[in-house]
């Protein structure tokens, strides 16, 4: 899925199906239970965020208030409010992790990015987020990438990662 222009917001015909069916699980009325699902989608649809506009047109598809929407999109952290870059990097940065060098890890990110936590490179490829625990500690440090974890990160392998994130998202493009 790609991004969208954010002033022409309004899914696929094949994710609007796909809503359907989502909302279809629960009973009449309680559609707003879908609302988790959908959002997921909206942010994979519409470039990676979900924009004000895009949590309205949440809203209208479950039947349901903008701010209901609102309050569940700045709960959760796996949700992003303004724009990020292609491949999102969130490094955990809690004990185990950092016991096994995520500060080190971070840092590297940020010079080599050169960017601070929570921005995104000049180019719009990385976005850089430390993160709490991802319940891999046995592989620290770790960081997540889209649906995958990349485990036992050191420096050095760090720059290898970045190409490779970097030529899959081309290749993507292209
Ligand atoms: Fe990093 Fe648990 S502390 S995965």
């Amino acid at each position: 899925m790609g991004t969208q222009s954010q002033h022409n917001t309004t899914f696929s015909p094949e994710t609007l199906e796909l809503v359907k069916r989502i909302i279809a699980r629960y009973p009449e009325g309680k559609q707003k239970s879908a609302l988790l699902p959908v959002l997921h989608l909206a942010q994979a649809e519409f470039g990676g965020w979900l924009s004000t506009e895009t949590m309205d047109y949440v809203a209208s598809l479950l039947d349901i208030k903008p701010i209901e929407v609102y309050e569940v999109a700045t709960f959760y952290t796996m949700f992003n409010l303004k724009p990020v870059g292609k491949c999102v990097l969130e490094v955990c940065r809690t004990g185990p992790c950092a016991l096994r060098g995520s500060d080190d890890i971070i840092e590297h990110l940020q010079k080599k990015l050169n960017i601070r936590d929570g921005e995104t490179s000049a180019d719009g490829m990385f976005t850089l987020m430390t993160v709490e625990c991802l319940a891999s500690c046995g592989t620290a440090p770790v960081m997540q990438v889209g649906d995958h974890y990349i485990e036992n990160l050191s420096c050095e392998s760090l720059d290898e990662i970045l190409d490779r994130l970097r030529a899959q998202h081309e290749q993507k493009a292209s």
